[in-house]
C-alpha cells in the first residue's frame, strides 16, 4: 500500500506557529512520526507541503494514478475551496482529511469543511495523532 501525505498551506510553520493550538512539534518531526508509523504498518508513504491550492488539486490529480490512497490536511482552504472538494470526487482513490486542531471546537469559520464532505472519513483534534488514527484507517483496508 502506498499513500500520499499532502500538509497544505501554512502547516510548514508548524512549531513556530500559533503553538498554544497547532503544538510544538515541527512538520519536520510530524513527518518523521507517520514515516516511523507507516513503517511499522507496512505502508509506504510519500509526504509533500504546499502553500497553494492549485498545487493540491494537482497533487490529487496525480496521485490517482500511483497511489492507494491519500491523508490530507487542507489547512485552511478546508472551509471553503469548493476546487479542492470537487478535486477529491473526481479521483477514484480515498483521501481521509486530518487536522491537528479539533475545528468543530473552533471559531465559526472552521467549523464546516467543505472538502470533509467528499472525504471518506475526517479525524481531528488530536495533533500529530490525527495523521496516525487516518494511517491506521488504512491499515485495517490493507
Ligand atoms: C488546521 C485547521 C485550519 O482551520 C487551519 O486553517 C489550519 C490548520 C488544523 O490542522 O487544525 O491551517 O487544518
Amino acid at each position: 500500500m502506498r499513500l500520499l501525505i499532502i500538509h497544505g498551506p501554512n502547516l510548514n510553520l508548524l512549531g513556530e506557529r500559533e503553538p498554544s493550538i497547532y503544538g510544538t512539534q515541527t512538520l519536520e518531526e510530524i513527518n518523521q512520526r507517520i514515516t516511523d508509523e507507516a513503517r511499522a504498518l507496512g505502508i509506504d508513504v510519500q509526504c509533500i507541503q504546499t502553500n497553494s491550492e492549485g498545487a493540491i488539486i494537482d497533487a490529487l490529480h496525480a496521485a490517482r494514478l500511483d497511489c492507494d490512497g491519500i491523508i490530507m490536511n487542507p489547512g485552511a482552504y478546508s472551509h471553503y475551496s469548493l476546487a479542492i472538494a470537487d478535486a477529491v470526487r473526481s479521483i477514484a482513490i480515498p483521501v481521509v482529511e486530518v487536522h491537528l486542531s479539533n475545528i468543530a471546537a473552533r471559531e465559526e469559520a472552521r467549523r464546516i469543511s467543505v472538502v470533509a464532505a467528499a472525504c471518506r472519513g475526517s479525524v481531528a483534534g488530536f495533533g500529530c495523532d490525527s495523521y496516525l488514527l487516518a494511517l491506521r484507517s488504512f491499515a485495517k483496508k490493507a
